[in-house]
């Protein structure tokens, strides 16, 4: 059934969104306390049994380590940058969305691959190893609240409106980055799309445009924008399309006239960043260097003298001269791991109110203690594993994107 033929959704916010401010604090030092303790702030993570509820820290440490040292080359322990410093250090190899993908394509050994980092992620190591290896999420809960934005069936729905319209996949070829669904995935697969990540999503703009005259860009509206103006796309060429509206609320002309079709999804870390902090940070030191995220509103954007990928970030700062300023507009704790591994410069969050992103934050180390003990023990708890069928597809998206790089 496709959005003109129903009546409208109503507005549903993600959990995810409303649980987005549970651990913002003035305090840059996120310190990780029980699991017990952590649930006290009203968060609905997944139920683990109750001996991890209580565990300290340092207890859970010497745990991880024991299991992780027992397993040996079985495991391979994937880290996304925004993870907090108590679960990154177990990381045999730490990234972005993409680095992270192309090693789990590249890792064929482990038998067991623990994914710390967020659904999405966990769906696309599993699509892109082999069958026989296991891709564990250590708390199922962690998904991610811009992907959840983006229902797989309102996706179709919306494929289905944009057929009926244009017509042909030349008219259109859909993008989809990296955090949303694997059926969404699937369905760029199947109708000559791609997957991007901040990362590449300028590549897979020419891509696109290379094969169809526009493009319908999922889920996050703002990468999509920000990596449409620097294309010379201009705003009027845009529209939106929400998944609670009939034809996402737009006329059938609007479509026919547009360039670039934005789906109404945003990530509710990186739109707290605004230019009055980048104005506020330039006051404070006026050599700063101030680099943002794509996923910031195009104002932000704008006002920073760099942007790019989280990965790019990384680059940036590590490279950058001692005594050198940084304002950095991303995920917290990247931005003090940053801060920590650069001390011969100035490194600080352009928001001064710290929030984590709650759904990287719910991989909690009690939760990777748990899945490694059940390793130990025999028992794969938590696996993700995509539907065949859908696997297949999504990989066909997946794979343009890597040979982007090729
Ligand atoms: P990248 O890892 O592609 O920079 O994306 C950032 C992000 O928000 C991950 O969820
Ligand atoms: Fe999702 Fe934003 Fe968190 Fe990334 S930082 S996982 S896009 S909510």
């Amino acid at each position: 059934m496709t959005t003109s033929a129903r009546d409208p959704r109503p507005v549903t916010i993600p959990i995810t969104e409303l649980e987005q401010s549970a651990f913002c604090q003035t305090d840059s030092e996120l310190r990780t306390r029980t699991l017990e303790d952590e649930f006290k702030t009203g968060v609905e993570w997944q139920k683990v049994p109750i001996r991890y509820l209580k565990l300290k820290p340092d207890e859970i440490s010497e745990g991880i380590a024991e299991v992780k040292a027992e397993l040996g080359k079985d495991l391979t322990i994937l880290g996304h940058h925004y993870q907090r410093a108590d679960v990154v250090q177990y990381a045999d190899f730490r990234g972005d969305s993409f680095k992270l993908s192309q090693m789990a394509a590249a890792e064929r050994e482990a038998k067991y691959v623990a994914f710390c980092g967020v659904h999405f992620m966990a769906e696309t190591a599993d699509i892109l190893t082999s069958p026989e290896q296991e891709i564990i999420l250590p708390n199922l809960a962690a998904g991610c609240s811009m992907a959840d934005m983006a229902r797989s069936e309102d996706a179709e729905d919306a494929w289905g409106d944009l057929m009926g319209i244009l017509g042909e996949t030349d008219e259109i070829v859909p993008i989809t980055y990296m955090n949303s669904t694997a059926a969404i995935k699937a369905l760029c697969g199947r109708n000559g799309g791609i997957v991007c990540t901040s990362s590449n999503a300028d590549k897979a703009f020419d891509w696109a445009l290379a094969r169809g005259k526009r493009i319908l860009f999922l889920p996050d509206q703002h990468l999509g924008r920000n990596t449409a103006l620097a294309k010379g796309i201009k705003a009027d060429e845009m529209i939106i399309w929400s998944p609670f509206k009939p034809l996402g609320g737009n006329s059938p002309e609007a479509i026919r006239r547009s360039k670039v079709i934005l789906w109404e999804g945003h990530c509710s870390v990186h739109t707290r960043f605004t230019p009055q902090q980048i104005d506020d940070a330039r006051t404070k030191y006026p050599d700063v260097n101030v680099i943002v995220h794509p996923e910031c509103i195009q104002e932000t954007v704008a006002a920073a003298d760099i942007y790019g990928s989280t990965e790019k970030i990384v680059q940036e700062v590590t490279n950058a001269p001692a005594g050198s300023v940084w304002a950095i507009g991303t995920e917290i704790n990247l931005v003090n791991r940053l801060a920590k591994e650069n001390p011969d410069k100035t490194v600080f969050c352009l928001d001064p109110i710290v929030c984590p992103c709650a759904t990287m934050y719910r991989v909690h180390p009690a939760y990777l203690l748990w899945v490694l003990e059940g390793l130990r023990g025999g028992i794969t708890i938590n696996q993700i594993k995509v539907p065949e069928a859908t696997a297949d597809e999504a990989r066909l998206a997946l794979e343009r994107m890597l040979d982007l790089a090729r």
